[in-house]
C-alpha cells in the first residue's frame, strides 16, 4: 500500500495548536509591560484553558490525537532519533515517538507556567512563586524553540512539510489510518468558547 494524503489532525488539534501558540507567545512577549498586563493575564489563561481541553481530548479525541496513539517508551523515542540519520528514516503518520514526548512536555510546561502565573496574580506564594513563574516561562520558550527546530528538521529529513497539516489536517499516510472527516468542527468551536469563558472567569 502506498502513502497518500489523508485526514490526520482533527479540528480540535488544529484550532487548539494555533490558539495555544498565539496565546503563549502573546503572554510571553507582554510579560514585562504594566500597561499590557490585562493582555498578558488573559492570553496566559487562554493557554491554560486550551491545554486543559487538549488533555481531555487526549482521552476522547480522534485516533491520532489520543495519548495512547503517540506516547511511546523512551527507548522507542531514542531509536527513532538514531534512525533519522538513515537514508530511509522511520515515518509516523501521527506524532513520532520523540515528538510525542515533546508534546507532553509542551503541554505540561505551559500548564505549570500558567498556573504559577495565576497563583502570582492572586498573590499566593510570594516572591518564590514570582520567580517560579519566570523560570517556567523561560523554560517553556526554550522548549518552543526546540519544538520549532525539530519540526523544521523532521520536515527536511522526511521530505514532508509538517506545518501545512497543522492548518489543513491533511498529511501523508495509509488510507486505513485516516480519521473520520471533520467530525470535530463543533468541538473546536466549543474549545474556543471554553477558553474564552475560563479566561474571563479566572481573570
Ligand atoms: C509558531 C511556530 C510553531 C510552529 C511552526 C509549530 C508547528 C507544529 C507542528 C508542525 C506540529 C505537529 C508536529 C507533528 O507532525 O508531529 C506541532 C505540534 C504541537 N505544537 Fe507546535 N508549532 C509552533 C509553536 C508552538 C507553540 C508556541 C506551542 C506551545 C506553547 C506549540 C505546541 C505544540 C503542541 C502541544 C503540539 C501537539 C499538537 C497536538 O497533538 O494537539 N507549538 N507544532
Amino acid at each position: 500500500m502506498n502513502r497518500t494524503p489523508i485526514h490526520v489532525w482533527d479540528w480540535v488539534v488544529r484550532v487548539g495548536h494555533w490558539t495555544l501558540a498565539c496565546a503563549f507567545l502573546t503572554a510571553y512577549f507582554t510579560a514585562e509591560s504594566e500597561s499590557l498586563r490585562l493582555i498578558h493575564t488573559t492570553s496566559g489563561l487562554v493557554a491554560l484553558a486550551v491545554v486543559l481541553f487538549r488533555i481531555v481530548w487526549g482521552f476522547v479525541g480522534s485516533r491520532h490525537a489520543l495519548f495512547t496513539s503517540f506516547i511511546r517508551s523512551p527507548k522507542e523515542a531514542m531509536t527513532y532519533l538514531k534512525h533519522l540519520r538513515r537514508t530511509n528514516p522511520d515515518h509516523h503518520t501521527g506524532h513520532n515517538p520523540a515528538g510525542g514526548w515533546a508534546v507532553i512536555a509542551l503541554l505540561g510546561l505551559t500548564a505549570l507556567t500558567a498556573t504559577a502565573g495565576l497563583a502570582n496574580y492572586n498573590e499566593w506564594g510570594g516572591h518564590m512563586m514570582e520567580k517560579a513563574h519566570e523560570v517556567l516561562a523561560n523554560l517553556s520558550l526554550g522548549l518552543v524553540i526546540v519544538h520549532v527546530l525539530a519540526v523544521a528538521i523532521s520536515s527536511w529529513v522526511h521530505r514532508e512539510n509538517l506545518v501545512n497539516p497543522m492548518f489543513t489536517g491533511v498529511k501523508q499516510g495509509y488510507a486505513n489510518e485516516a480519521i473520520a472527516v471533520e467530525r470535530g468542527r463543533f468541538t473546536a468551536v466549543l474549545l474556543l468558547v471554553w477558553a474564552a469563558v475560563l479566561a474571563w472567569w479566572l481573570r
